[in-house]
């Protein structure tokens, strides 16, 4: 394992910045997020909905009656001076509890401009962490919402509903990453976890509230769909194998299942790793296919992002304890790629509520002077035809077709 390790590091210093060769010599994620800047309580329910609608007929503001749509509050709310200003933008999380998803509910929190909506699989984690980070009360309110489950997707869509709520910004950013797993494990339903997860929870999720996004007032409402570069075989990092291919999407089209057809999208043998990167290839494809459909209609920002190298979050604590060990140094010195969660969590804000940050269909990236900018997408992750048929077969497998 000291010659894993050790390998790891030395291995590195001989990376060329656009190379192939020495990359593939390394093995599952070794070079995770490796970037080349420069060039281009279940919840209680009860108590959240109550919070929420208290805070609303405080302000005023009508709440929505179940699953009906009614319009959002006016996005100018009366001060007691007479004066109209901005109301609080409403944003939901996936994954707030720790690592991205935390800093980001933290970095627009402590705005105050923003009502963070943590949707959360652990209710009490994420009151935990939401309390440790800081965040005050009155910015935020958690829901229940575990991705693993359609159902769960479901429930939480009808208590966001519920909640009176407008959706100004829809953040799907909680994922699951299993490297060192044998054997395959699933969700509810039965898919294979990290495409079940990260895409199919997510795509259920998105579709189910756009329309409340596409009814917001707000000045720019936004869907972002969190990438990664090591879904992108254009870069240094989307080539250490396994690289993430999605072939010609046979296993998805069968179910994921891993048993009468494979668990992994292009109809491979089970692998952790590489399940998690053709995971965040769906999600680049489906915020461009969001993109292409809606946004002209809509005038709804879609956008991606790879965020840097967050090499100290939960995402590696199915990990060796040796890579988690080294990996933030790694990262760190040597191919520099690593920023921390408050940085992260910044830039994702950003992405959530920049003015500048308002053109759809990008996939936006930061260079090392932590300035943002469009990148480009692999070739597989740009791929239109790709794109569409994963929406038409996700569509089938969610049961929206
Ligand atoms: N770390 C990096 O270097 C890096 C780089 C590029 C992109 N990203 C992306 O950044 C995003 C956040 O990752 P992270 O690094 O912040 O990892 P993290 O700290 O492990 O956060 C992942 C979050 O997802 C939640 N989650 C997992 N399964 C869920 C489920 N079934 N239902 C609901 N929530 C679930 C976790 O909840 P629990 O707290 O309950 O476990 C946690 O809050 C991911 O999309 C990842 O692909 C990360």
């Amino acid at each position: 394992m000291a010659l894993q390790a050790a390998s790891l590091v030395s291995s590195a210093f001989s990376i060329p910045k656009e190379g192939k060769s020495s990359a593939s010599s390394f093995k599952d994620s070794s070079l995770f997020g490796v970037s080349l800047p420069d060039h281009h309580a279940k919840a209680d329910f009860s108590s959240s909905v109550l919070r929420c609608k208290r805070e609303f007929n405080q302000r005023n503001v009508a709440i929505r009656a179940q699953t009906t749509a009614t319009t959002s509050p006016a996005v100018n709310v009366a001060s007691p001076s007479g004066k109209k200003t901005l109301r609080k933008g409403c944003v939901v999380i996936t994954g707030a509890s720790s690592g991205l998803g935390l800093a980001t509910a933290k970095a627009l929190a402590e705005t105050g401009k923003w009502h963070v909506i943590m949707a959360c699989r652990d209710f009490l984690k994420a009151e935990r962490a939401a309390k440790s980070a800081g965040i005050t009360k009155e910015n935020y309110t958690i829901m229940h919402l575990d991705l693993s489950s359609l159902d769960s997707v479901r429930q939480f869509v009808d208590t966001f509903k519920r909640s009176g709520r407008p959706l100004d910004v829809l953040v799907c950013n909680a994922a699951v990453y299993q490297p060192t797993a044998k054997e395959p494990s699933y969700t509810a339903e039965g898919f294979e976890l990290s495409v079940g997860t990260n895409h199919l929870g997510h795509f259920l999720l998105s579709r189910l509230l756009l329309d409340d996004l596409n009814q917001s007032d707000y000045p720019s409402k936004r869907l972002i769909i969190v990438g990664s570069i090591t879904g992108n075989t254009n870069t240094l990092a989307g080539n250490v194998p396994p690289k993430a291919n999605l072939g010609d999407l046979r296993g998805l089209a069968g179910g994921l299942n891993g048993l009468n057809t494979s668990s992994m999208i292009d109809g491979g043998d089970f692998d952790g790793a590489k399940a998690y990167k053709d995971s965040k290839v769906c999600n680049m494809l489906t915020m461009q296919e969001f993109h292409r459909r809606y946004h002209e209609e809509t005038g709804i920002t879609f956008a991606s992002l790879y965020p840097g190298c967050i090499a100290t979050t939960g995402l590696f604590r199915e990990h060796i304890p040796l890579f988690r060990l080294l990996f933030p140094p790694f990262q760190k010195y040597i191919t520099k790629g690593y920023v921390s969660e408050d940085e992260a969590g910044k830039r994702l804000a950003q992405v959530v509520s920049e003015p500048s940050l308002t053109k759809s269909g990008v996939y936006w990236s930061w260079n090392k002077d932590s300035a943002s900018f469009e990148n480009q997408l692999s070739k597989e992750a740009s791929d239109e035809k790709k794109a569409r048929k994963m929406w038409e077969i996700s569509e089938k497998l969610v049961g929206l077709a």
